[in-house]
């Protein structure tokens, strides 16, 4: 862990495969005086992935890496985060699944957040789920990746309100946007555990 201005900054790789909106929210506010950790290195499997244009505005190592053949990539990438000294990788809009392999290799801290409030809705497609069976809130979790999809231990949560209006694409916007916050303050929660 390298010290930052007296504070111990948690070394972070962020891996995603699209937008990138929690990248771009988790490198600003990493970049905030206080802030517990550093981004040192961005990894995506999708080289059109508009996330990564944020790595290059920020100066952050980006990698992209080839997945046709699983475990070829995820021992690339095991590389880089030795290379890098990283011991938090946050999964955001990451689209491939982790090998249990991989998760025990890391022996780090891996974390994910997902649009539900988890255990409910696990997987795709959560904001129609959760419409269709009138749901009167969904929200978002960061949470540790376990073995099994979307059930590790979870870190925080946040509530969102579903309105009778809503659509998919209103409520995945609310959701989104309490994602970016969400994502450090759970960092933030973890850190004295490193
Ligand atoms: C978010 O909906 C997040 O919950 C899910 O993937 C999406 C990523 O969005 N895991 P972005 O690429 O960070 O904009």
């Amino acid at each position: 862990m390298k010290k930052l201005n007296g504070l111990k900054k948690i070394s972070t790789a962020v891996f995603i495969s699209g937008n990138g909106s929690n990248l771009k929210n988790l490198i600003k506010n990493s970049l905030k005086k206080n802030s517990k950790f550093e981004i040192k290195l961005v990894i995506s499997n999708n080289y059109k992935a508009k996330g990564l244009n944020y790595a290059n505005k920020y100066r952050i190592k980006k990698n992209i890496i080839n997945y046709k053949n699983i475990t070829f990539a995820e021992n690339k990438i095991l590389s880089l985060l030795r290379k890098n000294k990283i011991t938090l990788i946050c999964l955001a809009g990451f689209m491939k699944i982790l090998s249990k392999k991989f998760i025990k290799k890391f022996n780090g801290k891996i974390l994910n957040i997902h649009p539900s409030l988890l255990p409910k809705y696990k997987g795709l497609n959560t904001y129609q789920r959760a419409i269709n069976n009138n749901e009167k809130y969904s929200g978002c979790t960061v949470h540790y990746v376990s073995a099994k999809l979307d059930s590790g231990k979870i870190i925080l949560q946040k509530k969102v309100k579903i309105y009778k209006s809503d659509t998919i694409k209103s409520l995945a916007k609310k959701i989104l946007n309490q994602e970016h916050s969400l994502y450090s303050k759970a960092i933030k929660k973890i850190s004295p555990s490193f």
